[in-house]
């Protein structure tokens, strides 16, 4: 069986957790702040806040940037269900825009037609899905023009860039997964990242139940700090990014050079960017998808269906009466299959991906 994601853990993480136990200082120390520092610095940015995970990273992200109840948070309809619940924890009202149904990621023109009906809107909340980057002229065109905060979901982004400048960097918060399938893992974990003091000051005060001054607590906030034992895998891993992302890529290209069946269309990389194929994607002709995964299942090639619903159709959300037509993203929804693409694959396992895909006929 080719697995869809596996974790690389080497002797390095190995060694580095056992030394925390070591050392007695197991929960939120030095080691995080070292592993804070290292990952704002990759990154090209100031601060850098770790949390428990992408989810709790978003959740805080928005509230330090003062986004509440009666807010307006624009969004996508495509992605993990956490980049819209960060908005509906905070008391905020999600609002949708579509798709571009061949790169997956927010449409900037269905932004501009959404904001027309939604001039209230606050935020923009951009997801870079699959590890391709936004379209990032665009949206930061639009940003600017209204006057919307802008937070990055870079949970599938670590590394992925636009002109050069990586996901993360663009809006007023960045927020990382570092979940064991995600481009780099600390186990669970996550992060805020930002240019702005202020904004890193208040995500810190939030993680540590708004506490700057021991048992002194300015507001409500919440235990949502990393662990040394977490930090610790992530400063390996961090150093391994790179030469995961470039694994990544050259198996994605290999594939999208050598995958020629008619049925399946390959992921693209838009100019300027670079994606970091968190997923490599493909389209499935309309109405061979099941038969497709029948295939791949059959032949011993794994895979995941990222995401099978939109998110306003989610059942959690029924009562909440949003637009869940979504012409776009209807039909993505039922095309999309990803396809191993991990590091740990070898240039078997890659050829014979290719092998069996190429080998379906519907
Ligand atoms: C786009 C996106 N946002 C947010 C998250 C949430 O991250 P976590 O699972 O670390 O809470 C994920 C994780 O799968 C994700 O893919």
């Amino acid at each position: 069986m080719i697995n869809i994601a596996k974790p690389l853990m080497g002797a390095e993480e190995k060694q580095a957790v056992l030394d925390v136990l070591d050392s007695g200082m197991i929960a939120c120390g030095s080691i995080v702040s070292e592993f804070e520092k290292e990952f704002a610095a990759y990154l090209g940015t100031e601060h850098c806040i770790a949390t428990t995970s992408g989810t709790t990273a978003l959740e805080v992200g928005l509230r330090a940037l003062g986004i509440g109840k009666g807010d307006t948070v624009l969004t996508t309809p495509f992605s993990f269900i956490a980049s819209t619940n960060s908005i509906i924890y905070n008391g905020a009202t999600p609002v949708f825009a579509e798709i571009d149904p061949d790169t997956f990621l927010i449409d900037p023109g269905s932004i501009e037609k959404a904001l027309e009906e939604h001039p209230e809107t606050k935020a923009l909340l951009i997801v870079h899905l699959f590890g391709l980057t936004c379209d990032m002229d665009a949206i930061m065109e639009i940003a600017g023009k209204h006057k919307l905060l802008l937070i990055e979901d870079c949970a599938q982004a670590h590394g992925a860039a636009w002109k050069g400048r990586k996901a993360g960097t663009f809006g007023d918060v960045g927020c990382f997964s570092f979940y064991p399938t995600k481009n780099m893992t600390t186990s669970e974990g996550g992060a805020v990242v930002t240019h702005n003091a202020e904004t890193a000051r208040r995500a810190r005060l939030l993680i540590n139940h708004g506490m700057e001054i021991r048992y002194h607590h300015d507001e409500i906030g919440y235990n949502y700090r990393m662990t040394n034992i977490c930090g610790a895998i992530g400063r390996c891993q961090l150093k391994k990014l790179e030469g995961f992302n470039e694994a990544r890529r050259e198996h994605a290209f290999y594939m999208n050079s050598h995958i020629d069946n008619p049925l399946i269309e390959t992921p693209v990389e838009p100019d300027n960017a670079r994606h970091v194929f968190h997923q490599y994607t493909v389209k499935v002709a309309l109405g061979h998808r099941d038969a497709f995964i029948k295939h791949l299942e059959t032949n011993g090639v794994g895979y995941g269906i990222f995401y099978p619903l939109s998110i306003p159709e989610q059942k959690c959300y029924a009562e909440m009466g949003f637009e869940t037509e979504w012409p776009v993203t209807d039909t993505v929804k039922q095309q999309v299959v990803s396809l191993p693409v991990h590091p740990g694959l070898t240039d078997e396992e890659v050829a014979e991906v290719v092998r069996v895909v190429n080998s379906f006929r519907g």
